[in-house]
């Protein structure tokens, strides 16, 4: 008899080879779990199993502490089925992809700030508590400072997961913002802040077996960032993928060393700037939605993920529509109308 795992609440079943790990068995039906260590060290895999008998493997209690073990969660990266099927939670009502429950208040100490770009500042945030808040690439948090007296604002998170459960975040300064002025200007290397999230549902789907396009300006470019190096360094995205920025001039490019390790690392991936602003440097010029139509005239068949300012979303959105890109292919990051 073949063994299944079986997701609820979806109540989809996936067969599962013996000896095959759960982690293995869902990435192969084409689903997404989070995951980074694979060996049972940094506990990005766990998921609630509700019946089943399985072999956890050696893993950390760090990574799977006793009284999670007794709650019946387990490390998919390492489980391995007992049991002729095993009843996980893990997809939604929908068979989509679960999104983990938000929390609120969370203390992250600020471990590096630097600029990327005039405007642009990059954060790098390591949260305090114990339980580390777990997200998917694409996702965002709201921020603000621990009195209380900026108000709380979103920004994407522009890294993938990583053993220290740090976020990176790139914040525009915006007019008289209250909170990207605060950052900007009085944050230091070692204060704490306060987040809430992960929220969103800009996480697309990676196991797409479509090309993909990602098109961004300003800080839009994070969540790009974080999907696309996840996808591609998970094994997704395997048809030719590329991300094409707007921005002004070159100054206003940033991140563009790991976006050279990925486009040499992935011979499917290539990172594309366009200029809008006066500029006698070579290559691209103008706005995406005017220079899309010569370089992808018909995106019918293409997975579009789209981060920016709203018009910059809408204009690109109604451009790629035009080409004939297809509604259920096409995913925009609208949080920015703050
Ligand atoms: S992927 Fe790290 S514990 Fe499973």
């Amino acid at each position: 008899m073949t063994k299944t795992v079986k997701l609820y609440p979806s109540e989809k079943e996936i067969p599962i080879e013996e000896g095959q790990t759960v982690l293995t068995a869902l990435e192969k039906a084409g689903l997404v779990l989070p995951n980074n260590c694979r060996a049972g060290a940094c506990g990005e895999c766990k998921i609630k199993v509700r019946s089943g008998e399985f072999d956890q493997g050696l893993v950390l209690d760090m990574a799977l502490s006793p009284s999670e073990r007794e709650e019946g969660y387990g490390l998919m990266c390492m489980a391995k089925l007992q049991s002729d099927v095993l009843e996980i939670e893990f997809s939604d009502e929908d068979g989509g992809v679960k999104l983990f429950p938000p929390k609120e208040n969370m203390r992250f100490v600020l471990v590096e700030k630097s600029m990327s770009t005039h405007n642009i500042v990059k954060l790098r945030l390591r949260p305090l508590g114990r339980e580390p808040m777990r997200f998917w690439p694409g996702q965002y948090i709201s921020i603000n400072d621990t009195d209380g007296n900026r108000p709380k604002r979103h920004y994407s998170i522009g890294n993938i997961p990583n053993s220290d459960n740090e976020i990176i975040l790139y914040i525009t300064k915006v007019e008289e913002g209250k909170t990207s002025g605060w950052v900007h200007e009085e944050l230091k290397v070692g204060e704490s802040v306060v987040v809430d999230g992960p929220y969103g549902t800009f996480i697309g789907d990676p196991t797409a077996d479509t090309p993909v396009l990602c098109l961004a300006s300003g800080s839009g470019l994070a969540p790009i960032t974080s999907l696309a190096s996840a996808a591609l360094l998970r094994g997704g995205f395997r048809k030719p993928a590329t991300i094409l920025f707007s921005a002004r001039t070159e100054n206003d490019l940033f991140e563009t060393g790991l976006f050279k390790y990925l486009q040499s690392k992935f011979r499917n991936f290539k990172f594309r700037y366009t200029l809008t602003g006066d500029s006698e440097a070579e290559g691209l010029k103008g706005r995406i939605p005017a220079i899309l139509p010569k370089l992808y005239p018909d995106l019918s068949n293409y997975s579009v993920y789209i981060a920016g300012n709203p018009d910059f979303v809408k204009d690109c959105q109604e451009k790629v529509k035009e080409l004939g890109g297809k509604d259920e292919l096409i995913h925009v990051e609208g949080f920015f109308n703050q």
